[in-house]
């Protein structure tokens, strides 16, 4: 690196949100002097449930509350079982655990790294309360599989799909195969808010109602509590405001993302990685992850070369410690392999065709004799 040359950011606010600019709608909630669930999130509801392709979207406070408030309202609680994967940051193990569930983990498939279909098929058979399965990284999980499966065995399905708006397959949004589909608005995401957002889609109109009481205190009217778990978790109107008018972009600012990808993908082609298997429609790339056993070595190359990289994730849900008491004691291959192995790059809309060449240039150079 030139002393010249920046560091490369895993992730740039700046980056993704030039030509994006937010004042007038945040101006606009200013203006109005009404602050919370009023038109903006009404009119965001109705937008991002059509994007998605689905009846309701009930928005909440964050994504995690998204699947803790989801799983409330399929009526899971104390003591049932939750099964979902251990690689994707505790977020479905942490709405589990809220509800006084107990999450099931199953592994991952080799090559997505999302939840694999016949191990679920196999945890099925002790007739979980729910699945949820995550869309990690942008890449969709085998959903149709997935939801046949669950609804076969009479188990409901939420989708965790924080990382992966607007991912699909044969023109199905992410969200829509399952009972419920959970977003996250958190600022990196690929559609993202400018503090803490999330939303809950659903196709059924029972589901609907249920979290929309819910997420502000269980009222069915003003002062009215006629449900039993209910919370303050609600998308303000500024935050509302700004997702409406971000969502527009997000299919090119997905088309973006992939598009490096891409890049990526090929330029590593003869090097020791296991790059993303998807680079369709399929995938949205919040995260452009490869894994290699040397994964450190190269965190530290490519550091030295003005590279950020993070790991995503490096404990398993079923190593976290603060449940090292409860938690069986699990071996799932294939997470426990990628918790070693998998290394972020840089991979965000807005990113310069010189930083992706850069980054490029980097890891190649990990690698001196492979590929040239
Ligand atoms: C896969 C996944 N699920 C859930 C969440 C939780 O979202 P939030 O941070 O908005 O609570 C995240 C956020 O990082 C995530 O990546």
């Amino acid at each position: 690196m030139s002393e010249v040359e920046a560091m490369i950011p895993i992730f740039s606010a700046v980056a993704a949100n030039r030509g994006l600019d937010v004042s007038a709608a945040v101006a606009r909630v200013l203006d109005s002097h009404w602050y919370i669930l009023g038109t903006e999130v009404a009119q965001f509801e109705s937008e991002f449930a059509c994007y998605v392709g689905v009846r309701h979207c009930v928005s909440v406070a964050n994504g995690t509350d998204a699947l803790e408030l989801g799983l409330k309202a399929l009526g899971v609680g104390a003591g049932d079982s939750v099964v979902c994967v251990a690689n994707a940051g505790f977020y479905g193990s942490t709405a589990a655990r809220s509800v006084g569930a107990v999450p099931v983990y199953v592994d991952v498939d080799e090559g997505t790294l999302t939840m694999c279909s016949a191990a679920l098929a196999a945890a099925l058979a002790a007739r979980p309360a729910a699945v949820i399965t995550t869309h990690l990284y942008g890449q969709l999980s085998d959903i149709d599989r997935i939801a046949g499966l669950c609804r076969a065995a009479g188990v409901p399905l939420i989708e965790d799909c924080a990382q992966a708006h607007g991912a699909r397959r044969a023109g199905k949004m992410a969200g829509s195969s399952a009972d419920i589909g959970c977003f996250s608005f958190y600022p990196t995401k690929n559609l993202g808010a400018i503090g803490d957002g999330g939303a809950i889609v659903t196709g059924n109109d029972e589901l609907a109602s249920r979290l929309r009481t819910l997420r502000q205190y269980g009222w069915s009217s003003k002062y009215q509590v006629s449900c039993q778990g209910g919370r303050n978790s609600r998308l303000d109107e500024i935050q509302a405001a700004v997702l409406r008018h971000k969502l527009p972009a997000l299919d090119r600012q997905n088309l973006e993302r992939r598009h490096i990808a891409r890049r990526y993908n090929e330029a590593f082609q003869q090097l020791p990685l296991l790059c993303p298997v998807s680079t369709g429609e399929d995938f949205v790339a919040h995260l452009y992850v490869v894994r290699t056993p040397r994964r450190d070595a190269l965190r530290s190359h490519l550091r030295a070369h003005g590279v950020a990289t993070d790991v995503h994730y490096p404990i398993p849900d079923t190593r976290q410690p603060a449940y090292s008491a409860f938690n069986v004691p699990q071996t799932l291959p294939v997470t426990d392999a990628a918790s070693d192995t998998v290394v972020s790059l840089p991979c965000f809309p807005g990113m310069t065709d010189t930083e992706v060449a850069r980054v490029i240039a980097a890891v190649r150079s990990f690698f001196p004799t492979s590929g040239r």
